[in-house]
């Protein structure tokens, strides 16, 4: 889009998925590509946003134009949200958070011992950094985004995750019962707490963050730019 509906803004955005250390060559990791939460980078910088972007683990190179700041851990990650949400219209969290993490880290490596069963990973939950920005709202007409991917009920889970996590929209992927029949489909829908429920068609991840922006730059128009 050639809109520069987003000039003047300042827009965060977190991408990719945390790991979270056992020890200094180990982690527990998920599988986010953070491809969607470079989109929204790329998209909004596009419409003449400033960007920070957030990015924990992805390999992918910085995008032109924006700013990044690299994290590992989800502790790292909130320390980074909430500092670039300080002045920010805009949060998206696009980044795959891990719930929990190893209750303690080994500074040496983790060893193996003959005849013994190993021991049991202890966790503890990281913080919900969605749920702690929505409740904060570093700015009043601050804009919250989240995501979730849910497998079966995904409107009725959307909803209630929706009203849980006090964001104001949520972006729900719908995964699980069509990956059986062998296809990669990616249908969103994306919530918005006043009710609204806007269907993204399978397609592009541009596609889906230029419709998370319209739906973004729609509540920002109320409020006055920069
Ligand atoms: O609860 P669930 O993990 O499904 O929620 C997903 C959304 O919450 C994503 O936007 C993710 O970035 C965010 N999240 C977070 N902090 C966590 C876990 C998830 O900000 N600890």
């Amino acid at each position: 889009g050639a809109r520069p509906d987003l000039a003047g803004r300042h827009v965060v955005v977190s991408a990719g998925g945390t790991r979270e250390p056992l020890d200094p060559v180990r982690y527990l990791g998920n599988r986010s590509s953070g491809k969607q939460g470079y989109a929204l980078a790329r998209t909004a910088a596009a419409r003449g946003a400033r960007v920070t972007l957030i990015e924990a683990n992805t390999g992918l190179p910085d995008p032109a134009g924006v700013d990044v700041v690299h994290v590992g851990t989800a502790v790292q990650l909130r320390e980074a949200v909430l500092k670039a949400a300080a002045d920010a219209d805009a949060v998206v969290m696009a980044a795959a958070v891990a719930d929990f993490r190893p209750a303690a880290y080994a500074e040496g490596k983790i060893k193996k011992k003959d005849g013994q069963e190993p021991a049991p990973v202890a966790l503890v939950r990281n913080p919900d950094i969605l749920a702690e920005i929505s409740a904060e709202r570093a700015r009043p007409e601050q804009v919250v985004v989240g995501f979730a991917a849910e497998t079966d009920d995904v409107l009725a889970h959307g909803r209630d995750k929706l009203r849980r996590k006090g964001c104001d929209l949520l972006v729900v992927n719908e995964v699980g019962e069509r990956k059986t029949f062998g296809s990669e489909e990616n249908e969103a829908v994306v919530l918005a707490a006043d009710g609204v429920e806007t269907p993204v068609p399978y397609g592009p991840k541009e596609a889906l963050a230029e419709t998370v922006w319209d739906l973004v730059a729609g509540r920002l128009t109320t409020t006055a730019g920069g």
